[in-house]
């Protein structure tokens, strides 16, 4: 009697440890959000769970948090987050559509104890692949990422594999990916065909394994946006995805790789 007594109450104990609520996460980006637009951080320190802290990141480097971009105060004119309570993670997509100094960066926020225990952006620039402000922050905006009705809703498995298959296909051409049609990719700035034929299926290069997946999954809004290694000089990427009845619907790039355009002709992309 005593044992189960026992045993049941460390099954509540963990179940509350590992619990994670979508208000806790909302704060957590509301925070990060307001640090990255004021410079400020001390509040946002204030929500880290500096017991299990793994470290703040920017294009795969470890950093302090003081001296980074996040110390930078950017003007933010989009924002869009996803929330995963499985992972208990989120992913924000920022743009800074600024003429002098523009951005995109995609930041990845991990939690414990309904606290951030890691930070881990990708920040991208002029210079960055194809990058161009104009063309991310137009066409970002004009696509459809709302909540999907529950009934249409996918299950978190198949998103996960629908995004798996497109980032297996750059190593394995016999991988089967579940386009959808129409289906866009925004990379850096370009942008495919938006129009009701459009197909994401034009290509990708061979032999460029995308590897070190971290992933935020959200099936309210049918999104998986992984964190990863590109390719042999493991170039810092993020690949975000939204997936509707099972195919992908759109693609949104980001790369740092430290040198122009990925060392390719201005404008030119590696994907197609
Ligand atoms: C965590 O550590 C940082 C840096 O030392 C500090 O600024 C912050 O206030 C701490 N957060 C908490 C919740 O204690
Ligand atoms: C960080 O600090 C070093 C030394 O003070 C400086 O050279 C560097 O530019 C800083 N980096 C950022 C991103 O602010
Ligand atoms: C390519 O773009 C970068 C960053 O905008 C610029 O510094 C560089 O001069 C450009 N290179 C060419 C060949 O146009
Ligand atoms: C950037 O994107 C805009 C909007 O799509 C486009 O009109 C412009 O030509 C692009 N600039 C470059 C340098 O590719
Ligand atoms: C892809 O399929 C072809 C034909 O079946 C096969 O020869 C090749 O080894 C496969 N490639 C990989 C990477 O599995």
């Amino acid at each position: 009697m005593m044992y189960l007594y026992i045993i049941s109450t460390l099954a509540l104990v963990a179940t509350i440890a590992a619990h994670c609520e979508l208000h806790h996460l909302d704060d957590a980006v509301d925070a990060y959000l307001k640090a990255q637009k004021t410079g400020q951080t001390a509040a946002f320190t204030a929500t880290f769970d500096n017991s299990t802290w793994l470290g703040y990141y920017e294009n795969a480097v470890k950093m302090t948090i003081h001296n980074n971009t996040l110390s930078k105060p950017l003007p933010i004119t989009h924002t869009r987050t996803i929330r995963d309570l499985t992972l208990c993670s989120t992913y924000t997509e920022v743009v800074v559509d600024s003429k002098s100094d523009p951005y995109v960066i995609g930041t990845q926020l991990r939690f414990a104890n309904h606290k951030i225990n890691r930070v881990d952006s990708i920040v991208t620039k002029p210079g960055d692949w194809l990058f161009n402000i104009t063309g991310f922050a137009y066409w970002t905006a004009q696509e459809n990422w709302d909540t999907i009705a529950v009934e249409q809703r996918d299950t978190r498995d198949t998103i996960k594999k629908a995004a798996d298959a497109y980032l297996d296909l750059f190593n394995n051409p016999n991988t089967t990916v579940p386009w959808g049609t129409p289906c866009v990719r925004l990379e850096g700035g370009l942008y495919g065909d938006p129009g009701p034929e459009g197909s994401c299926a034009v290509g990708v290069p061979q032999g460029v394994p995308l590897t070190r997946r971290r992933y935020v999954i959200d099936e309210a809004v049918g999104s998986v946006e992984v964190l990863l290694d590109f390719g042999q000089s493991k170039w810092p990427d993020s690949h975000q995805f939204r997936v509707e009845k099972g195919k992908l619907r759109y693609v949104h790039t980001l790369t740092h790789c430290g040198t122009a355009n990925c060392g390719l002709p201005n404008g030119t992309s590696i994907v197609s």
